[in-house]
Order: C-alpha cells, then structure tokens, then sequence
C-alpha cells in the first residue's frame, strides 16, 4: 500500500522557476530566469572577518539553541532600520524570521483557515503563493488597473476590494508595493494612502512584503502602506536583497501593541514560529551583529549595490530597445530586479522557452505569476537583470529577439 498523504499537499505547488533554473544550469545558457543577487554585491571579505570573530569570541553561544524571536540586539537594529517619521516601530514588534519566505508561511499558519478570502495581485510573487496555498485559502484576484506605477490614483490594486468581504471570516491581502516580483512595479503615494484608508474602515488585514524596497535606482520608494495603516498591517522585511540571501534573515513587523489584535498575533506567530524551526541560525544572527558591530556601513554598501544594478537596468532597458521585435511592451522599472516584458500577439513565451534555453537564454513565462486565466498572460516574461553583466544583458536580450522573431515567423 502507498503512504498515504494528508489532503493538504494537495494545495502544495513547485515553483515553475526552480524547474526552469534546472533547464539553464547547462553551459552557454544566459539565464534572464533566476532572481539571483548579483554575488558581487555579497561583502564577502568582511562577512569572512565578522564570522572568525564570531568564532573566537562567541562560538559557543552561537551553537547553541537561541530564542525564537530572535536576538535582541539584532530585532532592536531590526527595528530602527525600518522606523521612519511616524512609524516608530519597537523591537518587541519584530520576529526574525528564517528569510521573508518563511514569514510568508508563518502568516499564512495564522491568519488563514481554509476558505478564507486572500486578496492576491495579478500577476503576483509565485513563492507567496506557494505558502499560502497549503493553508487552503480561496484565492481572489485583486482587482485593479495595470499593474501599477509613478503615474497616479488610477494605477494600481482597487482599494474598494479591501472593504467588500463577500465571505464571513478573516479576509487577507497579500502586495509587494515596492518593486514587486515579477512587475517591477510600484504604486504611488496616493494609491498607498488610498489602501490605507481602505484598510483602516475595513476588516481586512495587510500582509506588506518588502524585500526589493532599499533597491530604488532614481528615487526611494514612497513610505510603506504600514506606516499609513500600522494596526491592520503586517509588514515583512529580507536581508537577502541587501546582504546575501544565503544568510536567511528576515523579519516581521507586527502591529504596535495597542492595535487590537496585536499581542494574540504576536503570541500565535511566535508559536508558530517554534514549531516551524525552534529558532533562526544564532549564528547568522550573530554574524550580522558582529559585521554591523566591526564598523561595516550597510547603507554606503546598499547604494553600491543600487549604482551597479542601477547601470545592468540601463543596460538592459537599451538592449531591449534595441533588439525586441515590435510590438512589445515594457515598462523600465524604477527599482528591483525584473523587467515585465509583453510580447507581440502570436507569442507563447512558455511555448517558446525550450527553443529559446536551446539557442542559449532563458526567462520565466509569465503565465506562473497569475492564479488565473489573463488575456495576454501567454504573452509575457519576467525577464531578471541583476544576475549578468552589461554585456551579458545585451547578448541574452539579442539571443532572446532572435528567437522571438523566429517564433512569431513560425506562428503567422
Ligand atoms: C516578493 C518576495 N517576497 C519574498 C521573497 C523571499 O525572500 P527571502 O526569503 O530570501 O527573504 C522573495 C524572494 O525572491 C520575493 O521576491
């Protein structure tokens, strides 16, 4: 007889890009797929030094078990870094958390039964998706107008939809405003008001993911829809896209302790939390204690970060201008790490992605970002622009336009 398994798994997805990133392991491959930080923005000597320190001065404290919510000193630098006028957020408010895709799932433990409503962007973070999912919500597209921008009011997810619960129980709102994944997209200060005050006549509750938000190229981002709505948001932040996402270090933000609901959240994410992994690593904790403790300058090295993928955008932005069939669609995003491409009517970017890994590139089809049927899903790619070199952007995006206009030769 074979192992039974519980209905749950049902629910439980791979990623498509993890098998795609399979596909582009093969030698010559550009992939435009993964969304791999560049390893050259990972401080690697100095992450080497604060580890040897960790080693000689508190090596045993390191391997031993910690506490769940994480090491106060690190929630307390946690918490500052994030508080901005008018968000003074305290480092009781903050779990660290094993990576931002581990706050995802804690959040889907204890906000979702199954059935409840989940407001989700189209298209949206795949991963997110992924840890919801098991918790057997009903997914509800967000309904809105493009897929936001600079430009104004108009763009962006509907606020309305945060007010009409059209189900009873929790209803939960899922959105990276800043530079999301796989948009590049990020909405404006009036629409994130908007949100705001949707949230706050409303019995919705927020979960605010920001890992790409410190990753602007012209301007920051406007202030989290957290620092609008504190008490009906909970904010997720990431080391990953500023330091490495190796080290596994995120957080959560949880509401300020005299939003009601607070403190019952706070205590159920945290159980949550112990029974999930007991703990995250003490020692990457202690490794970026230490780095932040040795002088390291984590904002003069997130803007060398933002000066290198800020000059692969440009590269990449006039590579597709300059190679792409006609007929394509695409913003330039203002932060992040994706372009959001459209094809001409005719292609089928997931038709096509064998062909295109063969003559040597890859990307991501868009159709996996959506939960469901979109007119020109078929149509769009994510296309990532961190990962290669200038010159490697403009031959991956020449290799790519060689194939589309073969594709769309051989549809017509
Ligand atoms: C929108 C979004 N949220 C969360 C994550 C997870 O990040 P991490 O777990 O490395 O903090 C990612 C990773 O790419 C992402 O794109």
């Amino acid at each position: 007889m074979s192992i039974q398994l519980a209905a749950r798994t049902r629910h439980m997805t791979s990623s498509a890009i993890r098998d795609i990133l399979k596909l582009t392991e093969r030698p010559g491959v550009l992939s435009l797929a993964g969304g791999l930080p560049s390893p050259e923005g990972f401080p690697l000597a100095a992450l080497r030094q604060a580890s040897e320190r960790v080693w000689q001065t508190q090596g045993a404290q390191a391997m031993q078990y910690a506490n769940s919510e994480g090491l106060m000193p690190l929630r307390e630098w946690m918490a500052r870094r994030i508080s901005r006028p008018g968000w003074a957020v305290s480092a009781e408010q903050v779990l660290v958390t094993t990576g931002s895709q581990q706050g995802l799932d804690l959040l889907g433990k204890v906000l979702l039964d199954p059935g409840s409503r989940l407001l989700v962007e189209q298209p949206t973070y795949l991963g997110a998706l992924q840890a919801f999912s098991v918790y057997g919500p009903a997914l509800a597209p967000w309904p809105g107008d493009a897929h936001g921008s600079e430009q104004g009011l108009e763009q962006g997810p509907d606020p309305q939809a945060l007010l009409d619960a059209a189900q009873p129980g929790p209803q939960v709102a899922y959105l990276v405003p800043s530079y999301q994944n796989p948009t590049g997209a990020c909405l404006c200060e009036a629409r994130r008001r908007a949100l705001a005050q949707a949230l706050q006549a409303g019995h919705t509750t927020l979960i605010e993911d920001n890992p790409y938000g410190e990753l602007w190229y012209d301007a920051p981002p406007p202030d989290p829809i957290a620092v609008h709505a504190p008490h009906h948001t909970a904010y997720l932040g990431s080391l990953s896209k500023v330091l490495a996402p190796g080290l596994r270090l995120g957080f959560v933000v949880t509401p300020p302790d005299e939003a009601p609901g607070a403190q019952a959240l706070r205590t159920r994410l945290l159980q949550a939390k112990q029974a999930t992994d007991l703990h995250t690593p003490g020692f990457n904790q202690r490794l970026v204690l230490q780095l932040l403790q040795d002088g390291f300058d984590l904002d003069a090295h997130v803007s060398s970060v933002r000066q290198a993928y800020k000059a692969q955008r440009d590269a990449m932005a006039a590579a597709l201008q300059r190679h792409l069939p006609e007929g394509c669609v695409w913003q330039v995003p203002q932060g992040g790490m994706f372009f959001w491409v459209q094809g001409p009517p005719g292609f089928d970017a997931a038709a096509t992605l064998p062909a295109a890994v063969e003559s040597g590139v890859a990307y991501v089809p868009g159709a996996a970002f959506y939960t469901e049927g979109h007119a020109s899903k078929g149509r769009q790619m994510r296309l990532s622009f961190v990962t290669l070199s200038p010159d490697q952007l403009e031959e991956a995006v020449s290799r790519l336009a060689v194939h589309m206009k073969v594709a769309l030769v051989q549809a017509s």
